[in-house]
C-alpha cells in the first residue's frame, strides 16, 4: 500500500534527487510538489521543480510555487551551493511540465482535505509554506498523518555553526511547525551527513545508461564541487532523499525520542535545533529524530527509483510521435 505524500521543497540539487525518489518508487504516492524560497527564489526553485520533472517525465504530479519569502526575517538564498540557478551543473531544455496557478499552501489544503486518507507531508526547505497552512487553514491537522522533514540537527549547522539552512531560513516557520504537536520526524544534518554521493554511487547512476541518470552524475557532480569548495567534504551529502526514504522504509532510518526546540533570538545561534534526546519532565518529546541512515539500502531505493523513470522517459522520447 503506498503511502501518500507532498514534498514542500526549494530544488536545489539534493530536493531534485528526493523527487524522483518519491516518483519512482513504489511505496510513495506523490500527491503534489511545492516550492518555496529557499536555496533560490520561489521562481526559480519553481522552475527547478518543472525542470527535474520534464526530464524524468513526470507529468501527473501538480506543481504549485509558494511563499516567496519567511514569514518575519530577512530572505535568504544559497547560490553559493547550489548557484545562481539553484540547479547549476546539468543544462536543461526549456520545460514541459507546467506548474499550477494556484499558490501552494492553498494546493495542499485542498488536497489534504480531499485525499481518503490523512497524508504525509515531506518538507525539506524552508518551512515557510507548512507554518502558513497550519496558520490560514487550522482545522488542516486531522488531515495530515505526519510531517517528516529535512532540517536542523543534533550537533553543528551549516548556514552558521550553529543553524542548518532549512532552519536558518525561517526560524518562526520552523518554531510553529516544532510546536503544531503533529506527529514529526526530523532528518537533520547529523544523519543526512552519513548520505555522501561517493563515487561507486555516482558509478551506479551513470551505469543505468539513461539520459535522466546521467543528469543525476551532473547534479551531484556539482553539489560535490561546491561542498569540496565550501566544507572541505570529499563527497556531497544527499539531505533531502533521507527524509523521502524514512516515509518509504523507517528501518533505512533509524530515530529516537527527543525534544526539539528552536531558538529564535540568539545573536549567534538563530534558527539552532536544540535536540534534548534525554527525557526531563520540562522538555516533552515532540519529535522522532533521525540518528543514522542504512547507507546501502538508501542508495538501492534511489538508484533503483531513478532508473525506473529514466527507462520510462527515454521509451517516451523513442516513441514514435503522433502526427500532429
Ligand atoms: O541544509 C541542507 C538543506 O538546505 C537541504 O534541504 C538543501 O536543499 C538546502 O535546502
Ligand atoms: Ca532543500
Amino acid at each position: 500500500m503506498s503511502v501518500p505524500i507532498i514534498i514542500d521543497c526549494d530544488p536545489g540539487h539534493d530536493d531534485a534527487i528526493a523527487i524522483l525518489l518519491a516518483a519512482g518508487d513504489p511505496a510513495i504516492d506523490l500527491l503534489a510538489i511545492t516550492t518555496v524560497a529557499g536555496n533560490q527564489v520561489v521562481e526559480k526553485t519553481t522552475l527547478n521543480a518543472r525542470r527535474i520533472c520534464t526530464a524524468a517525465a513526470i507529468t501527473d504530479v501538480p506543481i504549485a510555487a509558494g511563499c516567496a519569502r519567511p514569514l518575519v526575517g530577512t530572505r535568504y538564498v544559497a547560490a553559493d551551493v547550489h548557484g545562481d540557478s539553484g540547479m547549476d551543473g546539468p543544462s536543461f531544455g526549456e520545460p514541459t511540465v507546467s506548474a499550477v496557478s494556484e499558490h501552494a499552501v492553498d494546493l495542499m489544503y485542498r488536497l489534504l482535505t480531499g485525499h481518503p486518507e490523512p497524508v504525509v507531508l515531506v518538507p525539506t526547505a524552508p518551512l515557510t509554506n507548512i507554518a502558513l497552512l497550519l496558520i490560514r487553514y487550522p482545522e488542516v491537522t486531522r488531515h495530515i498523518r505526519e510531517i517528516v522533514l529535512m532540517g536542523g540537527s543534533t550537533e553543528r549547522g551549516n548556514r552558521t555553526p550553529a543553524a542548518e539552512f532549512n532552519m536558518y531560513a525561517d526560524p518562526e516557520a520552523a518554531d510553529i511547525v516544532f510546536r503544531s504537536g503533529l506527529p514529526l520526524t526530523m532528518c537533520g544534518l547529523n544523519v543526512t551527513h552519513q548520505a555522501l554521493a561517493t563515487p561507486d554511487v555516482l558509478a551506479r547512476f551513470e551505469g543505468l545508461g539513461t539520459e535522466l541518470g546521467g543528469i543525476c552524475v551532473e547534479l551531484m557532480t556539482y553539489f560535490g564541487a561546491t561542498y569540496r569548495k565550501l566544507w572541505g567534504f570529499d563527497a556531497p551529502p544527499l539531505h533531502d532523499p533521507v527524509a523521502v526514504a524514512r516515509v518509504i522504509d523507517a528501518a533505512i532510518v533509524h530515530c529516537a525520542e527527543a525534544s526539539v526546540a528552536v531558538e529564535l533570538r540568539g545573536q549567534h545561534t538563530r534558527g539552532a535545533t536544540v535536540v534534548d534526546l534525554h527525557r526531563h519532565p520540562d522538555r516533552p518529546v515532540n519529535a522522532q529524530v533521525a540518528l543514522s541512515l542504512d547507507r546501502e539500502r538508501f542508495w538501492d531505493r534511489i538508484v533503483t527509483a531513478v532508473g525506473r523513470l529514466g527507462e520510462r522517459a527515454d521509451r517516451a522520447d523513442r516513441a514514435p510521435r503522433a502526427d500532429p
